[in-house]
């Protein structure tokens, strides 16, 4: 999955021959899965229709700071709130003209209003004639707009619309694309390392159909495990029977039914990961036996004698190496002193800690309210959240401890 895969491009188009080709830079984006809103200069219109830019990002294209339709009001584009909106903001092609524009706060059209507001991440990707390209004001602009931090994609040689060849053309749409998202990847916290997730509930077998489990989902696990992928590590997520569906091209899946499979598995990876998190509802008994055949049902009560399962999170406590290990606690009364002491039991680094008596925290539901202690007992306490929300939380915590 590429990393532009839900983000929020603001689209910049300037007044260059090369804007015919940001056809294609819309649609490539889009077929990424990437969301795509286009501001476009007043002239720009001339090289390609806002109508051929809306139709494929889907949405409308603004460039004039108000629209007008006759016998409606005017309504005004916020260019801060397409500021905001953006995840980045992409300026493709980028003339000699709003080059220096930028570089140098003016601000006479939507585009630059836009650009001026943006916080997010700016590319851009010059295009103009070899001579332009090449003058000594342009490479000031160039350098200056870089220096405030924006992206420059550099321009090719090649035929340029003049008929001159040389230095200048706006950089094709698949290699901005891919100046993008290498540039995105390269600053990826978590890339390069390797994390193992535990999730889901385990399933211990009474007689063929029979088993004892729990009402764990698994969703908060793998969310867990969505967020670290999308920060670049490597993820193997040993999962117990859950529903959920989880894809990713830096997620392993491996499905696992009870808590000695899930030990198995966890501890077939554990020596080659950084990261281990635990956030698996482990059974924590299981029958002494498990019947072959189906218990047929008597007149007379049953019993099943319980027996401890292994408890995976102590066994990688123990066997525990360089890895950062995260462990979690889902607890009625004493939470706080409760999950301390399975910091210290288990040797953590980090527990989260759910309580039951929080509205909303715990097993099913789409929400969770968690306190994050480390391992010197510090404690961050956090709202009532979604869970894709608190898998941000605990990944956030969890790299400022293994940069600190
Ligand atoms: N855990 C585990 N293996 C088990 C039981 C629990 O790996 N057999 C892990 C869970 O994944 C979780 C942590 O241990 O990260 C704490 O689970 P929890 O059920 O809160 O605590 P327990 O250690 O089982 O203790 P208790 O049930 O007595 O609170």
């Amino acid at each position: 999955m590429s990393v532009l895969n839900g983000k929020k491009i603001l689209l910049g188009v300037s007044a260059g021959i090369a804007a015919y080709k940001t056809a294609e830079l819309v649609r490539a984006f889009i077929k990424l899965g990437a969301e795509v809103k286009v501001v476009m200069t007043p002239a720009s219109k001339d090289f390609i229709t806002p109508l051929t830019l809306s139709t494929l990002s889907k949405n409308p294209v603004h460039s004039t700071f108000y629209d007008k339709k006759e016998g409606e009001d005017e309504l005004w584009n916020n260019h801060v709130d397409l500021g905001l909106w953006a995840d980045m903001m992409v300026i493709a092609p980028v003339t000699a003209n709003t080059l220096s524009k930028m570089a140098n706060g003016v601000c006479d059209n939507l585009l630059l209003a836009t650009y001026l507001s943006a916080k997010c991440p700016v590319y851009f990707a010059p295009a103009m004639d070899l001579d332009m390209y090449k003058h000594q004001s342009t490479k000031v602009n160039l350098d200056k707009l870089q220096s405030f931090g924006n992206k420059m994609i550099p321009a090719t040689s090649g035929e340029l619309a003049s008929g001159l060849i040389g230095e200048g053309r706006m950089a094709e749409p698949k290699d901005i694309v891919c100046f993008i998202e290498d540039d995105i990847n390269s600053k990826l916290p978590l890339k390069g390392k390797k994390v193992l997730v535990t999730a889901g509930p385990t399933y211990e077998n009474i007689d063929p159909v029979r088993f004892i489990g729990n009402r764990s989902s698994g969703k908060m696990g793998c969310e867990i495990a969505k967020e670290i992928a999308n920060l670049g590590a490597e993820v193997i997520l040993v999962i117990g029977p859950s529903s959920q569906i989880v894809e990713h091209s830096l997620i392993k899946r491996v499905d696992v039914k009870s808590a000695e499979d899930m030990y198995n598995a966890c501890h077939k990876y554990y020596s080659n990961v950084d990261i281990a998190i635990c956030s698996a509802a482990v059974a924590d008994y299981k029958p002494s036996n498990t019947d072959n055949q189906k218990i047929k049902s008597k007149n007379s009560s049953l019993i099943i004698e319980l027996v401890p399962t292994k408890d995976i999170l102590k066994s990688l406590g123990e066997a525990k190496d360089n890895q950062f290990l995260v462990g979690f606690a889902l607890e009625t009364n004493n939470e706080v002193a409760n999950a301390k002491e399975k910091i210290k039991k288990k040797n953590l680094d980090m527990i989260v800690l759910n309580s039951l008596q929080d509205k909303g925290a715990g097993f099913e539901g789409d929400t969770n309210k968690v306190t994050i202690i480390d391992k010197h007992f510090k404690e961050n306490v956090f709202s009532l959240k979604s869970k894709k929300e608190v898998a941000k939380d605990i990944i956030n915590e969890i790299i400022q401890q293994i940069n600190a």
